[in-house]
């Protein structure tokens, strides 16, 4: 795969300090990313019919996108010897504008190297759901970059507008944000959700179905200095899955797909044929007659207060293969339930989802779970090789 053969050449590099074309060629057919033999084939390239190797010539164009991006650099006065630069030794590698690689496919989806918009900008089909944690506000930032509070509106309204071209009729945008972004030095809370919410539907067009609270007993304690020293906020707990629509009435989310199992008082009470008296609360509001809730259903309608736990099974093999491939670890990975659960609700089978900020590639790995297809992309090699192993069974 493209990905692959791009990720040992850049390796190579950054292992070695330097390398001639030939030792290059050399070093990657004994790490086994091309077969040795492979180097030696040639076959009749272009008008002149000149015999080529196409291996060779596949590395070299690997070589030039490298030294186009910045990563790799040819050593002065020695002719065809290259060598990494220092922006290439960063932890991650970030993508160049307008440059999208495919990094890896599956029989559902492709994962792809490159920024949000470049991704977007190239999907001419209709989109039924765009599931996404977009990087969030913060004032510390993680490794992979955040933008400011200021520009944070911008930020996801430019990001959305190639994709608000290719949603379907009732396909669902849901962001999963935080809600623990300060005015800085203050334990006021911001107010960018409520901007944000207010900029999609003016500048998208789209319509609030709902603010979702992801509930996360795990979460770590916060905000340190508002709660923990001051005292004047209650410790973190939640944070929104906000979803909106082109088309309220035609919306794509269906509850029936994620049905909970009924509670063990509820069987009892549909056994025994409902409810056996007559109550009239909040003021009229409820009203209970002999009968009521005695239908038998298939189960619970989910309530929109989703409690899972970001410490899960998933996560920890998550961790545990990212530290064997000796990647760098995701620091901000959903966990895999959640986006399990927000797939099956918002999305039909065998139609499209989409995340541009994939990170780990939860959401794919949900979509190929639920038999969803998938376009998810992010904007460093690293993510996008991880993702690649989050496809296996065993990682899920
Ligand atoms: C909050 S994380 C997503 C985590 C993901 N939901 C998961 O479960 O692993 C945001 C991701 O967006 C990526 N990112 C940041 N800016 C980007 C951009 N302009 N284009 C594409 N990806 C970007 C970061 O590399 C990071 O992996």
């Amino acid at each position: 795969m493209q990905l692959d053969l791009f990720a040992a050449v850049l390796d190579e590099y950054l292992q070695s300090g330097s390398l001639s074309n030939e030792s290059l060629y050399a070093h990657l057919g004994r790490a086994g990313a091309v077969q040795p033999a492979a180097f030696a084939q040639r076959t009749a390239i272009g008008a002149s019919g000149e015999q080529h190797s196409p291996a060779k010539r596949r590395v070299r164009w690997i070589q030039q996108t490298l030294k186009a991006m910045g990563l790799i650099e040819r050593i002065p006065q020695q002719r065809g010897v290259w060598r990494a630069t220092t922006k290439a030794k960063a932890d991650l590698t970030p993508a160049q504008p307008k440059v999208v690689l495919l990094g890896f496919h599956t029989e559902l989806g492709i994962g792809i190297w490159g920024n949000a918009v470049d991704v977007l900008n190239r999907i001419d089909e209709p989109v039924s759901l765009f599931l996404t944690s977009p990087p969030y506000a913060l004032r510390q930032p993680r490794a992979y970059g955040n933008p400011s509070q200021q520009a944070y509106v911008d930020f996801i309204t430019s990001t959305l507008e190639p994709i608000c071209r290719t949603l379907a009729p009732g396909g669902v945008v849901a962001l999963n944000v935080s809600n623990d972004i300060f005015v800085e030095g203050s334990p006021e809370r911001s107010t960018y959700r409520e901007e944000l919410v207010l900029a999609i539907k003016s500048r998208c067009g789209l319509a609030l179905m709902d603010s979702l609270i992801w509930l996360n007993p795990c979460k770590p304690p916060g905000p340190i200095q508002w709660a923990s020293k001051q005292r004047m906020q209650l410790g973190v707990a939640y944070e929104h899955v906000l979803y909106f629509t082109n088309d309220p009435h035609r919306c794509k989310a269906d509850n029936r797909r994620i049905l909970q199992p009924h509670t063990p008082a509820q069987r009892r009470l549909i056994e025994r044929g409902g409810e056996n008296r007559t109550a009239v609360n909040a003021d009229g509001a409820y009203r209970i007659r002999p009968g009521s809730y005695g239908n038998a259903t298939a189960g619970s309608i989910q309530r929109n207060v989703l409690n899972v736990s970001h410490n899960c099974p998933s996560q920890r093999a998550l961790r545990a293969k990212t530290d064997a491939l000796g990647l760098p670890r995701h620091g901000a990975v959903m966990p895999l339930k959640l986006a399990r659960m927000l797939v099956e609700f918002f999305c039909p089978p065998g139609e499209l989802v989409v995340d541009p900020f994939a990170g780990s590639f939860t959401t794919a790995r949900a979509a190929e779970d639920t038999g969803r297809r998938w376009i998810c992309g992010d904007k460093h090699l690293e993510y996008v090789l991880l993702g690649q192993h989050r496809m296996q069974p065993a990682v899920a």
